[in-house]
């Protein structure tokens, strides 16, 4: 059965100081969360090592937000598998819809992290997903299938989770349709083509949605951005029913 997978990507937010506080609040509420799930936090860089000295907590694990394709060099603001596994992180967020828009980010090097992740130990949460005018277009399925043979091209998907973000729901408050995520979630666990791949869907979501999502059969989990930034709202996701 495949373990459902809730992360948090705090974005460029929390300091540590501000970190340490919300952890303080956060662990408790998650004490007693059922044993199908992972939960999971991508805090800034700067604040992964006040994260490390709570790792000795069984259910919360810790991402990057990015990863590179080599263990060292001159790749400036770049960073590196072997510098986050000594903090003892788990995950790497790849290909999020914001470095593809603010900075180019394309399948390819997309793709490049990913493979190198794996490679390293960590397990990338790639993400995928159409624009508005791309849905508007009927093209949501081509775009969708196109950033999975590209960017997951030669990954192993038993190490690997694939997180659905249609871009006009991130940030917006406008959630998709569940029974469309679902929709495409399936259409993405086809074009993998292994069963126990772990699908996330991601945009908008929030306490008041979280139970409909995680209801849907090809969906194993969430990428959550503005509701995992307060400890109530984000363990209210984790402890979806
Ligand atoms: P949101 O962000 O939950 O604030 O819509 C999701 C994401 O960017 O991963």
């Amino acid at each position: 059965m495949r373990k459902s997978v809730i992360a948090g990507n705090w974005k460029m937010h929390m300091t540590c100081a501000e970190s340490k506080i919300y952890l303080e609040e956060f662990l408790p509420l998650i004490r007693d969360i059922p044993n199908d799930r992972k939960i999971v936090i991508a805090p800034p860089f700067t604040a992964i090592s006040t994260f490390s000295s709570y790792t000795d907590f069984e259910y919360l694990n810790i991402s990057s937000q990015n990863i590179h394709w080599e263990d060292q060099g001159a790749f400036t603001a770049e960073i590196s598998p072997k510098m986050l596994l000594e903090h003892g992180v788990k995950y790497a967020i790849v290909g999020h819809s914001e470095p593809r828009k603010y900075f180019s980010e394309s399948d390819e090097q997309i793709n490049k992290r990913a493979v190198f992740a794996q490679a390293s130990g960590l397990t990338p949460i790639v993400c995928v997903g159409e624009s508005l005018e791309q849905r508007e277009r009927g093209e949501a399925d081509r775009v969708i299938t196109r950033q999975v043979e590209q960017g997951l091209e030669n990954t192993d998907p038993s190490n690997l989770i694939v997180a659905y973000e249609p871009i006009w729901a991130i940030g917006t408050g406008k959630t998709c349709e569940a029974r469309d995520a679902n929709k495409i979630c399936a259409l993405i666990r086809k074009l993998i083509g292994f069963n126990d791949v772990i699908i996330q869907y991601g945009g908008s979501v929030k306490p008041s949605n979280i139970d409909e999502i995680m209801s849907m059969s090809d969906i194993d989990g969430v990428l959550v951005g503005g509701s995992s930034l307060e400890p109530n709202s984000f363990a209210r996701i984790a402890n979806y029913e």
